[in-house]
């Protein structure tokens, strides 16, 4: 049968800077995801879109095209409202582990579909797999029970879902086409919209250990993705959130379950809880409850039994001990003073190369890996106090470590440049 369009045409469109009609857009990803157009023809055309951009509707037929490439979930017969969260990602950021079992124990359901982590953002299942027993894949019918039952769901999401996706976002990573807002947006939106979330919330991340590290991308970003999702039907909002220092005390993944669960005992870190509470009012307002006492929930452990549920639910045991690492190096303050700065990405890098990472898909991580912090920026240290643990199952990993966080922090005499706030703007369609 003859083919409706010509890779080449609608190429030669996005190069030359024009829209490309909607049929012929249909059709490209379609023919892409059959394998009609080659991978050269479709690393082409998502140059040119990094180059010349897409207009919004040009955005939103893309999106669409991605997942009509897949299966779509419905859980439309849950009886409750369904809101998702999604962060693109940043260094020590755990919070779906506090935020999903929070806002689930006010009787909204919760389904997380999430991914493993390479480079250095860590993946949410990789931090779950740190609790003995823990299954990250679930089968639909199990993932709706789950969801009508416990409220929580954070699983693998299947290969299913978009499958345009899975094949361009491998193209874009080795074509130096990953950065298109465009790309990024309707990756990002065409899984999270199969998913068949009522609705959800963007933690769209800026500075040094975030995706976008400017801050004016990253809000172009937020904005493109919101009215992506307001367009087809999800109720959406984003906050743009500080991504230059590592979030809370913990880097790697058996610590950061461990923070979590703090948080969820009513402690944990000021700006993990600070976020997780932010996040989860917007997700509990979007789901028809914005009066829910989200800071009550973390303090009178009704958070944590929806936690212990969702656990328990994917044959976790929330009680067991957690992974403990066999090698700790610590590194201690050479000057007394404050400190000014710790840069979230080398921290991420120097616990990806400790073992809490994994620089190929099919490597395994090392759970207990990962590194501590003892201070954060703003607080006085005095010379030999501890700043931060570097943790790992092999002492051989520590020089390059050390090597990645080599004047990535400082200590000074007074508060250095004044820091942003965690959370800088809320965007809304
Ligand atoms: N995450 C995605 O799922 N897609 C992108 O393009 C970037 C980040």
């Amino acid at each position: 049968m003859s083919e409706p369009f010509d890779a080449v045409d609608v190429i030669r469109t996005k190069r030359d800077g024009g829209a490309v009609p909607e049929p012929a857009l249909r059709w490209m990803i379609d023919a892409y995801t059959r394998e009609y157009v080659a991978d050269a023809q479709m690393a082409s055309f998502a140059m040119a879109v990094l180059l010349n951009g897409m207009t919004r509707d040009e955005i939103r037929v893309m999106t669409d095209a991605m997942i009509a490439s897949g299966e779509r979930m419905d859980f439309s017969g849950l009886g409750k409202p369904t809101v998702d969260k999604h962060s693109t990602g940043g260094v020590g950021d755990k919070i779906t582990l506090p935020l999903a079992p929070l806002v689930a124990s006010f009787g909204v359901a919760v389904p997380q579909l999430s991914g493993r982590g390479l480079g250095h953002t860590g993946g949410t299942l990789d931090k779950l797999e740190s609790i003995p027993g823990w299954r990250a894949a679930l089968s639909n019918d199990e993932m709706f029970a789950q969801l009508q039952d416990v409220g929580a769901v954070v699983c693998a999401a299947g290969s299913g879902l978009a499958p345009a996706d899975k094949r361009l976002y491998a193209l874009r990573d080795v074509t130096g086409t990953v950065e298109a807002i465009p790309l990024i947006a309707s990756s990002i939106m065409s899984k999270k919209i199969a998913e068949g979330t009522d609705a959800l919330v963007l933690d769209v991340k800026f500075g040094s250990g975030a995706f976008m590290q400017d801050v004016e991308k990253a809000r172009e970003l937020a904005r493109t993705m919101v009215a992506l999702g307001t367009d087809s039907g999800v109720a959406t909002t984003a906050l743009l959130t500080d991504m230059s220092t590592p979030l809370g005390l913990a880097i790697g993944n058996a610590n950061e379950v461990r923070e979590s669960v703090e948080v969820l005992a009513g402690g944990g870190p000021a700006d993990v809880v600070e976020l997780t509470v932010a996040l989860a009012r917007e997700m509990l307002a979007l789901a028809g409850r914005p009066e829910a006492d989200v800071e009550g929930a973390l303090r009178n452990g009704r958070a944590m039994d929806a936690w212990r549920a969702m656990i328990r639910a994917q044959d976790g045991d929330p009680d067991a001990p957690l992974p403990t690492p066999r090698e700790t190096h610590t590194v201690v303050a050479e000057d007394s003073g404050t400190v000014r700065r710790m840069e979230a990405l080398p921290f991420g890098i120097a616990a990806w190369r400790l073992g809490a990472g994994r620089a190929r898909a099919q490597d395994p991580v090392v759970h207990a890996a990962g590194i501590d912090l003892h201070v954060k920026p703003g607080q006085t240290v005095t010379a030999g106090q501890p700043l931060f643990t570097l943790v790992a199952d092999d002492e051989s990993r520590f020089p390059r470590a050390l090597d990645a966080v080599r004047g990535a922090y400082d200590i000074g005499a007074d508060l250095g440049a004044a820091s942003a706030p965690l959370v800088l703007e809320r965007i809304t369609a």
